[in-house]
């Protein structure tokens, strides 16, 4: 399970977090903190708003910053009012796709059967896959945690064969570390993203185990991720807040190098 096997991913999702010109502004101000940096120890991604990945697809381009969407719909077009498809992202120079989020779990009603849906539009358009489990405190209390993530884990990749699995990252974020300044312990973090990885072998055997990017998520920040990013099993990070900051995230970054 060499963890050099596999690229490390640090992505930013933006929530609903600034207007077209704002992220232009943030794209730039990422880009210039990155200037003159090694960053090809690892891949970059900024999600964006909808709204805002035309503005952030021309700001990066040239730089080594991928565009990502913060969800999709599993549906390639139709009467689903307010919704965006998988090619519809596509032809917007979108190639990564947050799936399956906690805050579209708790708030937009998304099930397991949905993020399927989901995994299986995104990877069929050609978009890369950043697909998020985790448990609630109280699963962490009663002790159900690997059970909760191996459930979530298993239902979002039915069907999706070990070719595809190369498109997909997990991101294991758990809710209660999400936004609220509480991180899991680096241990922590480890265990779950190593128990993750064991589901993923069981469903796809040992080379794909030890190839999948599983990234930690839940009040990363500049102060804790190279701690985090050091564990064996997390190859990476999905970072809210922070990554609004462009010299924290930067300093993320430079921790993934
Ligand atoms: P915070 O980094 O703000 O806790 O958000 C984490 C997250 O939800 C990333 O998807």
């Amino acid at each position: 399970m060499n963890k050099q096997l596999r690229k490390a991913v640090i992505a930013g999702n933006w929530k609903m977090n600034k207007t077209p010109a704002e992220a232009t502004e943030l794209i730039n101000a990422i880009k210039a903190e990155l200037d003159g940096k090694k960053t090809d120890g690892c891949e970059i991604v900024a999600c964006v708003p909808y709204v805002d990945i035309a503005n952030a697809v021309e700001a990066a381009k040239g730089s080594p910053i991928h565009i990502g969407a913060e969800n999709v719909h599993w549906e390639k077009s139709g009467a689903y009012t307010g919704e965006i498809s998988a090619d519809m992202l596509k032809e917007c120079g979108v190639e990564y796709v947050i799936i399956g989020h906690s805050e579209r779990r708790q708030y937009f009603g998304e099930t397991d059967g949905t993020v399927n849906k989901r995994v299986h539009a995104a990877l069929e358009a050609g978009l890369k896959v950043i697909l998020c489990v985790g448990e609630l405190l109280t699963e962490r209390e009663q002790g159900v945690t690997a059970e909760i993530v191996a459930k979530q884990t298993k239902i979002a990749l039915l069907g999706v064969t070990a070719e595809q699995l190369k498109n997909v990252i997990i991101a294991y974020e758990p809710v209660w570390a999400i936004g609220t300044g509480k991180t899991a312990t680096a241990d922590q973090a480890n265990e779950v993203c190593g128990a993750i990885r064991m589901v993923i072998g069981g469903l796809y055997g040992l080379k794909a185990a030890a190839g999948i990017t599983i990234q930690y998520g839940g009040s990363m920040n500049a102060k804790n991720a190279s701690e985090l990013l050091a564990k064996e099993h997390v190859d990476g990070g999905l970072i809210g807040g922070a990554s609004l900051k462009a010299p924290d995230f930067g300093v993320i970054i430079a921790a993934a190098q």
